[in-house]
């Protein structure tokens, strides 16, 4: 059986819409949330959507830890940090953590379609910072709709991933590529990922000028580079 990922802040639309789509690519999920019984009301809501094979729960945010080594962390930026940090006895050790969040402005009372500088360079770059040592850190579905996961279309976007540890990289990839159409690609170190957390503030722009659910393909890469992750760093 493979192992369950836990998505704290699961409850939020961008960790239902992910948890949505790997329970129904078959995985075992966990939803993580501030308030178990706010986690397992969203994890009844997905059962009720996939059927009664979904294997989903619900539980507070460092049970959800302690219960797995796969993280996903979906939580706006200005909880990020204090989070980590309430959450850094519960991690386990050797655990791969996917950071999806994006420092948007509209977390501080700007616009959302603008992001804010982050003293590290990105915030996944941060959640490495808090994270406790051993643990990896993969930077990934920054620009893919929460409008779209939570719907009953494929989904049409490329995740890049980056990190710093090809594991790491690797363990996203594979998430990634079970959301049906998602294509996962190597975006190199995790420093990279503030340019694909800056990319998600301009689909903001994009949706609100036109009114859609923007999302990214990349072109003229040959099909090898959505499959592997490189050896080293
Ligand atoms: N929405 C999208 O389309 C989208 C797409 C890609 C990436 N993202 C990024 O993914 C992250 C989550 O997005 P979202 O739209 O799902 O956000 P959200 O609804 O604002 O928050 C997600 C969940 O995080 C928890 N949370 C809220 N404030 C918190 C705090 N101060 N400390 C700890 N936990 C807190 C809440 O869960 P509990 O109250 O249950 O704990 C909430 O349901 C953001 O960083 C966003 O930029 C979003």
């Amino acid at each position: 059986m493979s192992r369950a990922i836990a998505v704290i802040g699961g409850t939020g639309p961008a960790g239902m819409g992910l948890a949505l789509r790997w329970v129904r690519a078959g995985e075992t999920v966990i939803i993580g949330s501030r308030d178990a019984p706010r986690a397992e009301q969203t994890a009844e809501g997905i059962r009720k959507r996939v059927g009664a094979n979904a294997q989903v729960s619900g539980m507070e945010n460092s049970a959800a830890c302690a219960a797995s080594d796969l993280l996903v962390l979906t939580v706006p930026f200005e909880g990020q940090a204090a989070l980590l940090k309430q959450l850094k006895p519960a991690i386990r050790p050797g655990s791969v953590l996917i950071d999806a969040t994006v420092p948007l402005a509209a977390s501080i009372g700007g616009r959302a379609s603008r992001t804010i500088g982050v003293w590290q360079g990105s915030a996944a770059q941060q959640t490495a910072e808090f994270v406790p040592k051993g643990v990896s850190v993969a930077a990934a579905f920054q620009n893919v709709s929460a409008d779209v996961l939570n719907g009953d279309e494929d989904v049409d976007c490329d995740v890049v991933v980056c990190s710093d540890d090809p594991n790491a990289t690797q363990v996203a990839m594979d998430l990634a590529a079970k959301i049906r159409r998602v294509r996962a690609i190597d975006g190199g170190k995790l420093e990279n990922a503030r340019i694909v957390e800056q990319i998600t503030a301009l689909l903001i722009g994009l949706n609100i000028r036109h009114k859609g659910h923007g999302g990214i393909r990349i072109t003229g890469l040959p099909d090898a580079a959505y499959k592997t992750a490189p050896a080293s760093r």
